[in-house]
């Protein structure tokens, strides 16, 4: 539960910027990030030229995340240059992962939080205020939770709960166990507390939100007794959720109760994102994912099995150290094998810290990029063909926003969450079935039939 906390009223800051980058777990975080400023009175401005703090909630898990925060920062430096009162904040990955040399390399940051840390942001701000010089505060472990901490969200009918932080598995590439620390799981009670409150402010869906939500409680000091099956049934019974997912998941952790629950026809939703990584048993190996081919490929099989309908997403990396061409065949066969609904795609970068950036092997950009050009082909012409194979079915759709394009229509996603575009009335948080008409390999154009 959260303690009290601090009041800052003293400082002679008015407005802020906020602005995240990287993954869900970020969007979560600034969501409190939101939620504390506001608690001290700060009101949100859209743009950092209207606003006295300039807040960026960063993400490291690629390099081509520093390069982008750099011209954000470059920006908040001239602005800074225009108005030395302003203040900047770095939160998140980059400023744990970076922390030793950030305040070297970007003089005119005012603050470093790392992610475990941002319930000290109001206190690192006041004390910046008060007694100027940089400051800074980071710690390894999860011992506060950021789900904790007062939010701000966006608004909609979905909700992130977070279920876990951190991350113990130590995939050979992944910078996140460094800069999020061993994996901590929330305990049940003060889950479902968030989730009941979510339904009752008129939230109908939820996504359990953790680096590898299917390892919830098993560290070996969890006191909760809960397994991530067990959580999820529960979150199903919170009156007023209609729908349930969670993110991410890890193949090698995957229970039969889990694709139990998923094909029971319940709040579940039918999608499972299931990060496979690489295709090659060596490669696999390598990346330390503890699974090989042929097990992932008897999961997605069974997966497939049992659950009608299921969509699956997947994370694939291109030029791992030491990848062949034969290795990345092995990759391109196995996502025509998988037939997944989607999959995001990474070229490999390598992070400090972790035991791949030692590795030789470093294969050449141009191969890399041929790779990856080659790889999205076959992704895409995949997700089309399961698309196009789902028109004319009628699907039932939560509408989550307006159309940012066509006046008169509205966005919403059906189970197997795939974004529908189609003219309704409807708002947030109404479903609606919905003819699939037209489909492209991410979404579908539909017609409203109810
Ligand atoms: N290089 C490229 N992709 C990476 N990912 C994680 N670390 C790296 C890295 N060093 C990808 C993985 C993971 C997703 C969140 O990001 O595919 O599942
Ligand atoms: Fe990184 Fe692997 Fe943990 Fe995912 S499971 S966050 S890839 S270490």
């Amino acid at each position: 539960m959260s303690a009290p906390r601090e009041v800052v009223s003293h400082v002679d800051l008015e407005t802020y910027y906020l602005r995240s980058f990287g993954c869900q777990m970020n969007d979560h975080d600034s969501e409190r990030i939101a939620g504390l400023l506001e608690e001290m009175g700060l009101s949100r401005r859209k743009s950092p030229e209207e606003a006295g703090l300039l807040v960026y909630n960063t993400c490291s898990i690629r390099e081509k995340a520093d390069s982008r925060l750099a011209g954000h920062l470059g920006a908040a430096s001239r602005l800074k240059k225009e108005d030395p009162s302003r203040v900047v904040v770095v939160a998140g990955c980059l400023a744990q992962s970076r922390r030793d040399e950030f305040f070297g390399d970007f003089p005119f940051v005012d603050v470093l939080v790392g992610p475990q840390s941002l319930h000290e942001l109001p206190g690192l701000v006041r004390r910046r205020a008060n007694e100027g010089g940089p400051v800074g505060a980071f710690q390894e472990q999860t011992t506060r939770w950021s789900a904790d901490l007062p939010r701000t969200r966006v608004t909609g009918p979905s909700a992130w709960v977070q279920i876990t932080a951190g991350c113990s598995n130590y995939c050979s590439y992944c910078i996140v166990p460094y800069v999020r620390g061993p994996e901590a799981s929330r305990p049940a009670a003060e889950v479902l507390e968030e989730v009941t409150r979510l339904a009752g402010s008129g939230i109908r869906e939820v996504t359990l939100l953790g680096q590898n939500v299917n390892a919830y409680g098993n560290e070996p000091d969890f006191a909760g007794k809960e397994t991530f099956a067990g959580l999820l049934g529960q979150a199903c019974q919170v009156r007023g959720i209609e729908r349930v997912r969670f993110m991410t998941s890890h193949p090698k952790d995957v229970s039969d109760a889990l694709v139990h629950l998923l094909g029971g026809h319940n709040q579940v939703c039918e999608h499972l994102h299931l990060p496979v990584q690489s295709g090659s048993d060596g490669i696999l190996h390598a990346m330390r994912r503890g699974y090989d081919r042929a097990a992932y490929l008897g999961l997605a099989r069974r997966l497939r099995e049992a659950v009608p309908g299921l969509a699956l997403t997947t994370d694939l990396i291109v030029a791992f150290p030491g990848e062949t061409e034969a290795d990345f065949a092995e990759t391109l066969s196995l996502v025509e094998e998988c037939r997944f609904d989607g999959a995001f795609t990474f070229v490999y970068s390598p992070r400090r810290r972790t035991a791949a950036a030692e590795l030789p092997g470093r294969v050449a950009p141009e191969a890399a990029q041929s790779r990856m050009e080659r790889l999205v082909e076959v992704v895409q012409r995949i997700g089309r063909e399961r698309n196009e194979a789902l028109v004319g079915q009628i699907s039932e759709v939560m509408v989550e926003r307006a159309s940012r394009h066509e006046r008169g229509e509205v966005m919403g996603r059906t189970r197997t969450h795939k974004p529908v575009n189609f003219v309704s009335t409807a708002g947030p948080g109404d479903f609606v079935l919905v003819e699939l008409l037209e489909a492209t390999s991410t979404s579908f154009r539909g017609r409203q039939v109810s």
